[in-house]
């Protein structure tokens, strides 16, 4: 018999999500459906998934087993919210509202705004303080199903207080239930100071906020904004292998606005993932389906910038690229944590299915952070991480956008959220 310590039980429905990762084209509608469903765990992993019978018949719960009840609830693994700028400081309503009086992200950048007011703002704060931000939206993913979240440094851009920014988010990571996987981001713009000397901006970066960070253990991934008038093709280029070099795995802010061909690059580098994508070309695509470069997705970047462009999603999965997507939660072009939201939008502006939305926040977004052996599935062996929503059948996912559905949240094999309220 298989002994299990935590017991999930007879859930309506279960997406399990299974491999082979990451899922491509008709793998990511396959959200592997269960009806009564149970899930057992040991030490915080599975160690069982099937219906009512199969657990009766192979499964024994040891003395004092937690069990949840589930019935009439549908549960799916825990969202992978595979890119956030979590570790920021203060906010840009202000930015905001001269949007919405016309006035471009890329002409208010222009103007000092932008990344760079966040950039002020985050190197006035004191660490402690941006902890304790950082914790408080940690709580907020939770309580909407984030189980996983990588965060970016980005808005310090000096080595100070970049190492402040990822120490903040590792600070506000020990002993939360999300499991965080920090980023270094130096290169999300060229700060004030740099302006007209950006090559000793990236040597400053490659000489010394990379082996500080490094040495210091902060970060898993180092992501740069390929961009027009942010860093060129051959800068991204130049970043990247000094980063893979130190040690880095790579991430990259990718043919957003103008396709300078950061997704070939990606794809030729190993990169985990080519993120934004809103403007990718023929080959961009093509590249990213030939590779295990996941194509990570921010559908409410255009929303929330009510810009009419929308990333390929469609043909993105149809070539057969790893799609996957993710929040881009920072206060300038995402202001939201809510990853349901994100998938909602998937659905409504990307035109993907349920079930490729699905996937795309769970098993693709695993791999986007490489943790597919992980989390990201409901699989024997990986983390018993789920959330459990109040809702009828799993279209109600998409179909009742807007309010919040997630019942319980379990993490690791504990109940980090209980009737819709944190019990970590
Ligand atoms: O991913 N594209 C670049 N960086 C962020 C925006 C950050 C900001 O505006 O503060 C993004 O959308
Ligand atoms: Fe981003």
């Amino acid at each position: 018999m298989i002994q299990a310590d935590r017991v999930v039980a007879g859930c309506r429905q279960l997406l399990t999500c299974p491999g082979p990762l990451p899922k491509r084209r008709a793998a990511m509608r396959d959200v592997g459906l269960v009806e009564n469903a149970w899930i057992a765990g040991r030490n915080g992993r599975i160690v069982f998934v099937g219906d009512e019978e199969a657990f009766q018949r192979e499964v024994e719960s040891l003395p004092g087993a937690v069990v949840l009840d589930a019935r009439g609830l549908v549960g799916l693994p825990g969202f992978v919210d595979s890119h956030t700028h979590l570790p920021f400081a203060g906010s840009r309503e202000d930015e905001f509202a001269l949007r919405l009086q016309g006035a471009t992200y890329q002409e208010l950048a222009a103007r000092g705004m932008g990344i760079r007011s966040t950039v002020r703002q985050t190197r006035a704060i004191a660490k402690a303080d941006l902890a304790a931000l950082c914790r408080a939206r940690l709580d907020s993913m939770l309580l909407h199903g984030t189980t996983t979240a990588e965060g970016k440094s980005g808005y310090g851009l000096n080595l100070p207080d970049e190492i402040k920014q990822l120490e903040a988010l590792a600070e506000a990571a020990a002993g939360h239930p999300i499991d965080v996987v920090p980023t270094f981001m130096g290169a999300h713009e060229v700060p004030d100071e740099y302006r007209e000397r950006k090559e000793d901006y990236l040597d400053l970066l490659i000489h010394e906020v990379m082996p500080a960070v490094r040495a210091k253990g902060l970060a898993r991934f180092f992501d740069v904004f390929c961009e027009d008038g942010v860093f060129t093709l051959e800068e991204t280029a130049r970043l990247v292998e000094a980063a893979a070099r130190a040690g880095f795995g790579i991430k990259i802010h990718a043919d957003e606005f103008v396709p300078l061909g950061g997704s070939e690059l990606a794809a030729r580098v190993g990169a985990a993932s080519a993120e934004h994508l809103i403007a990718i070309r023929e080959s961009g695509i093509a590249a990213l389906a030939g590779s295990d470069t996941v194509a990570t997705l921010l559908p409410n970047v255009p929303f929330f910038l009510m810009q009419e462009k929308r990333a390929p999603a469609r043909r993105l999965i149809d070539a057969g690229a790893a799609v996957a997507i993710a929040s881009d939660f920072n206060p300038g072009s995402s202001m939201t944590e809510n990853m349901l939201f994100v998938l909602q939008l998937g659905v409504f502006l990307l035109r993907m299915t349920i079930e490729e939305a699905i996937v795309a926040a769970t098993a693709n977004g695993a791999c986007a952070v490489r943790l597919q052996n992980e989390v990201g599935s409901l699989e024997v062996g990986k983390k018993m991480d789920v959330i459990l929503c109040d809702i009828p059948n799993y279209y109600f996912l998409a179909y009742h956008p807007g309010v919040n559905p997630v019942r319980h949240v379990v993490k690791s094999g504990r109940i980090a959220v209980r009737d819709g309220r944190l019990a970590y």
